[in-house]
């Protein structure tokens, strides 16, 4: 069993959270249709849904929330967070925006042209979204291995380059307003990758004129990876590491409430002048004027705090160590998880569990009922519920890759006793696998259905 560090920090308030009975859980389970989404958080033991949001602040941030400046223009907050972007990141402009998908829809706005591609590892779904929005178009040219759970490749976030360069002569440079890369690969199991590949890909846009945008997301938890697994970076700081990717890029968008470790917040940053002054006019309209970006100016303050926070390294070790022990305790059970674990969670390969149940039966929303009926865990299906759809051309129905059930680790906010409790409630359900039976919609929107979906059991 691996073993890491113990948190670096102890705890001075405490949030109560209560098990329900099973009785209980089985009613709130059929009163929420079998969709986890639509359930009272107050039913949920340890909830998993997502690191996005749900870690805890320290002390320096609520310190820094009393200090947060609520001037509409030029706050002392906003230079503050801007202090701390200039040094993590070294673009030349920067704007906060109230969450990732926020700088997405202000970049999508700004660039992207109707019938346009925008290349990337693989998008998160939101990005991707943004993009569609605007009439342009998607690519994921992540490598094979990502596609394969049990494939150990240490960086399995990589891009393909290969397929990048035949997709750039396919398409058209002229026809690519901007490329992506998202760090860590969060829709592809975590995975991060190598600064070898980021300078690959850096190059490959830069000698076609293509701007070139990291979603920095879990910028952190990358470099942190980068630092335990490439040859040559093992004594670099990953301040120093970050500084490294970002200097390969034009520009990113960042989800604050990830690696910043803040409720609430985003970035966008860039070096083109030309560029920024259209960005703040679309903010202005989209968000609020530029020094604050949507978000109040404690929130400024608790970001410019946070993101320190999510490079330390006695945090960072502690952080995917956590996440790398539930994955060995889950895969001790006979469980296997996309290997190797990820940074901010713990993917389930259901399809291993329950073969019995098709696709169009949603195996992995299956196993996230059973393991709130369980142990009142929460987890999120990222399967057939999320990913299924009819071909536009056959109306055939196609189905994902894979069948997962992500457990994401909400940042220093559960224990080591919480992480066993989990690997010991996906235990009992692995012991009664082949009587977990599949689901069928009772009502499904025709977009983003897992979010509003109700099933009844089969
Ligand atoms: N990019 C990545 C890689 C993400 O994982 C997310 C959000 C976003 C962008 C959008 O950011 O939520 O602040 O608007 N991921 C969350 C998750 C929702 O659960 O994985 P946002």
């Amino acid at each position: 069993m691996p073993t890491y560090p113990p948190e670096p920090f102890r705890i001075k308030v405490t949030e109560s959270i209560r098990l329900i009975s099973p009785e209980e859980r089985e009613a709130a389970l059929k009163e929420a249709g079998y969709n986890l989404f639509s359930m009272n958080a107050e039913d949920i033991f340890i909830d998993l849904l997502t690191d996005s949001g749900t870690g805890a602040m320290s002390q320096e941030q609520w310190a820094a929330l009393m200090r947060g400046d609520e001037s509409y223009a030029g706050a002392r907050s906003y230079h503050r967070l801007k202090a701390a972007v200039d040094d993590i990141f070294g673009f030349k402009y920067f704007v906060p925006t109230h969450q990732g998908r926020a700088a997405e829809n202000i970049l999508s706005a700004c660039l992207v042209k109707e019938n346009q591609w925008v290349p990337s590892n693989m998008h998160f779904d939101t990005t991707d979204a943004n993009i569609r929005a605007r009439g342009g178009r998607p690519a994921n040219l992540v490598i094979d291995e990502a596609f394969d759970p049990g494939d150990p490749h240490p960086f399995k976030g990589n891009m393909d380059l290969a397929k990048l360069k035949a997709f750039i002569e396919k398409v058209g440079a002229a026809n690519i307003p901007f490329g992506m890369m998202t760090v860590t690969n969060n829709a592809g199991g975590g995975q991060p990758v190598s600064m070898e590949n980021l300078k690959a890909v850096a190059d490959a846009y830069a000698s076609n004129r293509i701007p070139f945008f990291i979603d920095a997301a879990r910028y952190a938890e990358n470099c942190f990876f980068i630092k335990q697994r490439e040859p040559g970076f093992e004594h670099k700081s990953v301040k120093e590491i970050a500084h490294e990717m970002f200097a390969l890029a034009d520009g990113m968008t960042m989800s604050a409430k990830k690696d910043a470790i803040v409720n609430i917040g985003g970035l966008l940053c860039l070096n083109d002048e030309m560029l920024f002054e259209q960005l703040k006019n679309e903010l202005i309209l989209r968000e609020g004027f530029p020094t604050y970006g949507g978000l109040a100016g404690r929130d400024l303050d608790a970001m410019a705090v946070g993101l320190y926070e999510g490079l330390d390294e006695a945090y960072l070790s502690y952080r995917i160590g956590q996440t790398a022990y539930l994955a060995a305790r889950i895969n001790e059970a006979g469980i296997p998880t996309i290997q190797p674990a990820g940074g901010h969670a713990v993917y389930i390969d259901v399809l291993a569990i329950v073969p019995h149940i098709p696709q169009s039966e949603f195996p992995a929303q299956a196993m996230a009922v059973e393991l709130y009926r369980e142990g009142a865990i929460r987890g999120c299906e990222i399967g057939s519920v999320m990913f299924a759809h009819h071909d536009p051309d056959t109306g055939k129905m196609i189905y994902p890759k894979l069948e997962l059930l992500r457990l994401a680790i909400p940042r220093r906010t559960y224990t080591q006793s919480h992480m066993d409790y989990v690997a010991d409630c996906a235990a009992r359900i692995k012991a009664r696998a082949d009587k977990v039976k599949g689901y069928k919609f009772t009502y499904a929107p025709e977009l983003l259905r897992h979010f509003t979906a109700r099933f009844e059991p089969l």
